[in-house]
């Protein structure tokens, strides 16, 4: 089986200089097997810190979140993005804004599924501004609980993610870095 690696540079549209299309394994289609690996190494990374819970972003963080908490055998709960009738007491939720799509959105989860007992891993498919992943550390600290690690699928290190998460305290596993996409070419770090 191709690795993870391969995979973002075979199968990766470069579409400018910031933005890589991952339609065929994980944005649109879905290669389970793929993200079934993806959450085995996410797992054997993370698996001494007693998580109790996966959290995630709807829509793409769902299919490796939900591989990471099949391996963990904890629930993966993933925050939705709010409507007006969600915005009640019975939900935390957060602002988070997007520099990549120029958006703010604000997101929720429901209380009775976080409280100060839970050592939460955050799971995401990409990291770029960490925003997304910002915006979940929030949600769990709204609930007293604790954030654990998070666990990234694509990391884009030349954009700040990586530094405002681990700025906060926070540990970062990205599985496949980014370290450039000048001149339509997918260069990992290390390469
Ligand atoms: P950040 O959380 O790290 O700050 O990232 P940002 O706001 O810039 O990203 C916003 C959305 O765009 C997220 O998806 C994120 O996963 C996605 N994204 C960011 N950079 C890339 C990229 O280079 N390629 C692809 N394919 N996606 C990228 P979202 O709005 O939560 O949408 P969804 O896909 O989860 O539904
Ligand atoms: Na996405
Ligand atoms: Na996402």
């Amino acid at each position: 089986m191709r690795t993870l690696q391969d995979r973002v540079k075979e199968d990766g549209v470069v579409i400018d200089e910031k933005i890589l299309k991952v339609d065929s394994f994980l944005n649109h289609q879905i290669d389970a097997k793929l993200m079934y690996e993806v959450g085995q190494v996410i797992t054997e990374h993370f698996k001494d810190k007693k998580i109790t819970k996966v959290l995630t972003i709807e829509a793409s963080g769902i299919a490796p979140a939900i591989m990471a908490s099949l391996h963990l055998d904890v629930p993966c709960l993933f925050a939705k993005k709010a409507k007006p009738s969600t915005m009640t007491s019975e939900f935390y939720h957060t602002d988070i804004h997007s520099f990549t799509k120029n958006t703010t959105s604000t997101v929720v989860i429901s209380k009775q599924f976080l409280n100060e007992d839970d050592h939460v891993l955050i799971i995401d498919d990409f990291l770029a501004n960490g925003e997304a992943s910002l915006g979940l550390h929030r949600l769990v600290k709204a609930a007293h609980a604790t954030t654990s690690g998070i666990g990234i699928v694509i990391e884009k290190s030349f954009q700040p993610g990586r530094e405002k998460l681990e700025s906060e305290g926070l540990e970062v596993l990205s599985l496949c870095q980014v370290a450039s996409l000048l001149g339509n070419e997918v260069k990992l770090v290390g390469e």
